[in-house]
């Protein structure tokens, strides 16, 4: 079994997703942790409750430097069995204690075919804002490991998604959610899960015939 850890700052509809498939028997080799988030707030909290799953909240604030919350992150994920983290929504950059102790073990999505629309100040509607600025016609969705840079790390998975021409920031964003987020990070989890995934240089191999979406 997997023992994934769940990292949050929001509504969670990506938690929901890896919790709904879960249910449905499509992740057989993983097993939820705690969810973590950084916001007192945040709705997945909620629904990692809902789903009896165990629900953490860790604020930065608490921690006199970036260093000292990381450490007492990966102690508490560490304290929980955690192999794999995802990053379903989560806000805050991690740095060295996270990143050295769960290196190629820490999965995020972002809201873009990285290389993208990523970086830096891409987050949450911005990348669909920028998206629709530049007048792409396909986006979609980046599912990756996560290095000490922004959006560098090995790409696992991806899913384009057209743009319409009436499409607003939001409703880009909820259309690349549905059509590309959701699917994407339960098959990455479970993928991760069944040892399917390998890491050559910063790339990754994933044979198509493991594969249970369609891309
Ligand atoms: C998603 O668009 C995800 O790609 C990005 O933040 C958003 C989180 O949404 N990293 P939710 O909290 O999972 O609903």
């Amino acid at each position: 079994m997997t023992r994934v850890g769940v990292l949050i700052s929001g509504g969670g509809t990506n938690l929901q997703a890896l919790i709904d498939a879960k249910a449905a028997g499509k992740m057989p080799n993983v097993e939820f942790a705690c969810v973590v988030s950084n916001r007192k707030k945040a709705y997945g909290l909620e629904r990692a409750k809902n789903a009896g799953i165990e629900a953490l909240y860790l604020p930065t604030v608490r921690f006199e430097s970036g260093e000292a919350y990381n450490e007492a992150l990966r102690d508490l994920l560490l304290s929980r069995g955690v192999e794999l983290v995802v990053l379903a929504g989560y806000l805050v950059v991690l740095q060295k204690p996270m990143l050295e102790t769960f290196r190629n073990r820490i999965i995020n999505i972002h809201p873009s075919l990285i290389p993208s629309f990523c970086g830096d100040g891409f987050y949450g509607l911005k990348v669909h804002e920028e998206a629709l600025k530049r007048g792409v016609k396909v986006t979609g969705a980046t599912v990756h490991f996560v290095d000490d840079g922004t959006d560098t790390g090995p790409i696992i998975l991806q899913k384009a998604v057209y743009i319409h021409p009436d499409d607003t920031p939001e409703s880009l964003q909820l259309r690349v959610m549905q059509q590309a987020e959701w699917k994407l990070l339960p098959e990455a989890v479970r993928l991760y899960s069944e040892g399917k995934i390998e890491i050559c240089d910063n790339r990754t191999v994933i044979r198509p015939e493991d594969l249970e979406i369609e891309l």
